[in-house]
């Protein structure tokens, strides 16, 4: 077992409430298989973070998944203070069953003991310092605090752990994998630089139509040079227009693509969703 895995299972005896952070734009890679089993008989709550680079009408598809699943859920940009505003409530949400515990056994303003989990870049230590505010930073900042747990009171009712649980996302599944490299939360040991930017064209031209030709402004596409593989034609266009070119003036794919997926990890291109729940067995 991995040091981040059993960290995670001593704190998540402490705690009544797992805040799951997803990437919105990859609900289901994003997703740890391990956290049913890890959270088992906790109150749960999944974040569909970074949503203002992901799809609106996906991140509704979503957000009907987790509410059919009993899952309380929310899509919010962690950078953005105003989306913390929802969160409070989604909490009191996903804690109903424990204050009604409490309720009836006399306990009165116990406040939820809550841990944000996720895989790395999702966004946890940004979603801890935005929501948790000043109260975070002042914790940081006291000199001779010893280090070790934390609780930052967020409200009479929220307490949240500074260090949030690290989990890990599912290699094993390919599809997992080119989804994880594409946002850029792993970097792809498979894949070259090229190869990730043509599976990328190759997504967004199925889904996204017209999306790519939009942002980049090319005039034509050279799918005559390329037969059985449109794709290059795609990022040969791209290179062309965007002046990716090497010293001899011919085309520079690896500088091209490196630009295309900056812009795509950027949400530059456009608000983009990789996955449908519908097409996942999340
Ligand atoms: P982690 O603790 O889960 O590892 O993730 P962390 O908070 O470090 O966030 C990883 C990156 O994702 C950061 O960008 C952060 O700004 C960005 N991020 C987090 N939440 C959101 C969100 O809701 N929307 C968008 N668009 N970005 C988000 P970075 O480039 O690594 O750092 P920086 O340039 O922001 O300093």
């Amino acid at each position: 077992m991995t040091k981040a895995k059993r960290q995670m299972e001593e704190d998540i005896k402490l705690i009544d409430l797992v805040i799951e952070l997803l990437d919105a734009r990859i609900p289901y890679a994003s997703r740890n298989p391990d956290i049913d089993k890890l959270a088992a008989n906790k109150a749960r709550l999944v974040l569909l973070n970074k949503a203002d680079m992901a799809d609106p009408e996906k991140s509704k598809e979503w957000m009907q998944f987790f509410e059919q699943k009993g899952i309380p859920v929310c899509v919010l940009d962690s950078r953005n203070k105003k989306d913390m505003k929802q969160i409070t409530q989604v909490v009191q949400q996903a804690c109903a069953a424990k204050f009604e515990r409490d309720r009836k056994r006399g306990i009165k303003n116990r406040p939820v003991r809550a841990m944000v989990a996720g895989i790395p870049n999702v966004g946890k230590s940004t979603f801890i310092n935005t929501y948790a505010g000043k109260a975070a930073a002042k914790t940081g900042n006291k000199p001779g605090v010893t280090k070790g747990k934390q609780w930052i009171r967020l409200s009479s009712t929220v307490e949240l752990l500074d260090t949030p649980g690290i989990l890990w996302p599912k290699f094993e599944d390919q599809r997992v994998g080119l989804h994880l490299a594409l946002t850029g939360a792993i970097r792809d040991e498979i894949l070259n630089t090229e190869e990730l930017a043509m599976e990328l064209i190759h997504l967004l031209e199925k889904d996204y139509p017209e999306m790519l030709k939009g942002f980049y402004q090319w005039d034509e596409v050279p799918y005559e040079k390329y037969p059985e593989k449109p794709e290059a034609a795609i990022l040969e266009a791209i290179a062309l227009v965007r002046g990716c070119l090497a010293k001899g003036g011919e085309i520079d794919f690896l500088k091209a693509a490196n630009l295309l997926l900056e812009n795509f990890r950027n949400g530059k291109i456009g608000r983009i969703t990789l996955e449908r729940p519908d097409s996942e067995e999340a």
